[in-house]
């Protein structure tokens, strides 16, 4: 079967990772518009680049959860895609082998000038880290207000599901959120969270639960 995996922040939550809209989350410390907007990032790119270099430290520390390996053994019987809203690169390392970032990668940076010249990056980034043509080198995420580039290829994936798996997301940022309209009449959808901000009906599997365990229930689901 082709199934699609949507996840978000909470996926990554029993790694260690913040997700950003629970209590104490990561939004919670900073302001939004200081430091994940390219305006906050032009008036200031020290306060920027610091916060994504100490989110970059962390995941070089952490590792990838149950949740992310029993989806990545899901590959075994099954056609496999992850569109992740996450920056992590967890779904990578537990084995995901097609991961779609809508929201860009935490180890990979860009110039500011040449939004094609992308480099792997795991070290920090300061002010004055310049690409080869002289730009700021920038961190190679999705910020609020930049068009979501993978977008289109996330759609044309969801409209081939026969299964969506949807886990740790609270469905506020679009387009990411509205992505699981697309899938077709017969899919069935599952969507797994300790706070679900959707309610089980004919066609919507609801495991309010964390993802180390709700997810191994919905693979369990699948299978039998
Ligand atoms: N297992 C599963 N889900 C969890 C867990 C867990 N252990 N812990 C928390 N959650 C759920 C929360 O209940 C919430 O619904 O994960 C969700 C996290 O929601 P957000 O913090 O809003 O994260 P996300 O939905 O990924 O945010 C989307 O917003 O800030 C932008 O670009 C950023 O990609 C991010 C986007």
């Amino acid at each position: 079967m082709n199934i699609t995996i949507l996840t978000g922040a909470g996926i990554s939550a029993e790694s260690g990772i913040k997700t950003f809209r629970d209590a104490n989350g990561l939004w919670e410390g900073h302001d939004v518009m200081e430091v994940a907007t390219p305006e906050g990032f032009a008036k200031n790119p020290a306060l920027v680049l610091d916060f994504y270099n100490q989110r970059r430290r962390q995941l070089l520390e952490v590792k990838p959860n149950a949740a992310h390996l029993a989806l990545a053994q899901l590959q075994e019987q099954h056609n496999v895609y992850v569109i992740t809203q996450n920056v992590d690169d967890l779904h990578e390392r537990a084995g995901s082998k097609n991961v779609l970032h809508l929201h860009g990668e935490l180890l990979k940076i860009r110039s500011s000038g040449n939004s094609k010249d992308i480099k792997y990056w795991d070290k920090d980034i300061q002010v004055g880290d310049l690409c080869e043509k002289g730009h700021q080198w920038r961190p190679h995420i999705v910020w609020f207000g930049e068009e979501v580039p993978a977008l289109d290829k996330a759609i044309s994936i969801v409209e081939k599901a026969d299964v969506v798996i949807i886990v740790g997301t609270s469905m506020q940022v679009y387009p990411a959120a509205g992505l699981m309209q697309y899938a077709p009449q017969h899919a069935s959808l599952y969507f797994v969270d300790p706070k679900p901000s959707l309610s089980s009906n004919s066609k919507l599997t609801v495991v309010a639960e964390k993802a180390s365990t709700g997810v191994l229930k919905v693979v369990e689901m699948i299978n039998n």
